[in-house]
């Protein structure tokens, strides 16, 4: 497995192996490596000739300091576990790589920016879809794969990718799992075991959530409960609970939107204490 740190080496090593015609996918990632990272890794292994992951941890999609500070580095653990699951190269670039001096472009995407992470995160989504712009032109992909936890951010980057005319196509990766249905997340590891346990209720809730829905609940009466649910399960605060269509993220309000709700997604993000956790569920399972 080859290491580099510069556009340079990173673009020489790129264009030896298109001048190949080998096809190449990226898993852009942000270290603090878990078996959702590895599954995306799998699914590009299966695709395509070369892998490239990427590390970098994008201080632009930060908007707290502390958050910054708290993510949790481990470099070497993280570089074994891409040599074990086969990967060709790691970009592992400095932030002034990234963004070097004067640096003053951001890319932003409208509307669907506007809500859920985006809106309880300023700056976040800017943040992301800058880096992986950045990310997709320095690593010249035919595919790139993202995981569907994050899935506004997985539909933003689609959207990038289209209105920008990049040549890739972007991937969604199903979420990986707990036992105890828990989405994986480098956040995870900030949780105590108090914490850990009552974090699954996510799923329990989303979960349940869908069930009534396909029964005929009201959307807004289910997401009321799951609030409830939630917040007494122990969780300190609830960012949002939302059901979204999976295509655009128009909300879905109710009874106007019932023959739609198949293609709906339920979408939480909630605190517990400084940790915060997000996952979505897709209404049609
Ligand atoms: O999902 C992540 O880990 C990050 O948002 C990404 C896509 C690597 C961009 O920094």
């Amino acid at each position: 497995m080859r290491i580099v740190k510069s556009k340079r080496d990173l673009r020489a090593l790129v264009s030896s192996w298109k001048a190949d015609k080998q096809e190449v996918g990226v898993v852009m990632t942000m270290g603090a490596l878990h078996e959702g990272h590895l599954s995306l890794v799998g699914a590009a292994k299966t695709d395509n000739d070369r892998v490239i992951a990427t590390i970098f941890v994008n201080p632009k999609q930060f908007d707290n300091k502390a958050d910054l500070d708290a993510y949790p580095v481990d470099t070497d653990a993280d570089l074994k576990k891409l040599e074990d699951a086969g990967v060709d190269l790691v970009y592992l670039p400095q932030a002034e790589e990234v963004y070097p001096k004067g640096y003053s472009t951001t890319v932003a995407v409208g509307t669907m920016q506007d809500c859920l992470c985006g809106a309880t995160r300023p700056g976040h989504m800017d943040g992301v879809t800058t880096v992986v712009s950045k990310l997709l032109i320095q690593t010249s992909p035919d595919r790139a794969y993202f995981g569907q936890k994050d899935f506004q951010q997985y539909l933003l980057i689609q959207r990038v990718a289209s209105d920008l005319d990049l040549d890739v196509d972007v991937i969604g990766v199903p979420t990986v799992r707990e036992g105890d249905h828990l989405a994986l997340s480098s956040r995870n590891r900030r949780l105590s075991a108090d914490q850990r346990a009552i974090a699954p209720t996510l799923y329990k809730v989303e979960s349940t959530i869908a069930d009534l829905i396909r029964q005929g609940e009201a959307v807004d009466h289910v997401l009321e409960w799951g609030r409830k649910v939630i917040l007494d399960s122990g969780f300190d605060r609830i960012d949002y609970l939302e059901v979204r269509s999976e295509e655009d993220l128009e909300l879905f309000s109710d009874v106007a939107d019932r023959d739609n709700l198949l293609s709906g997604r339920i979408f939480v993000a909630a605190w517990l204490g400084n940790t915060r956790l997000i996952d979505n569920y897709p209404i049609s399972r």
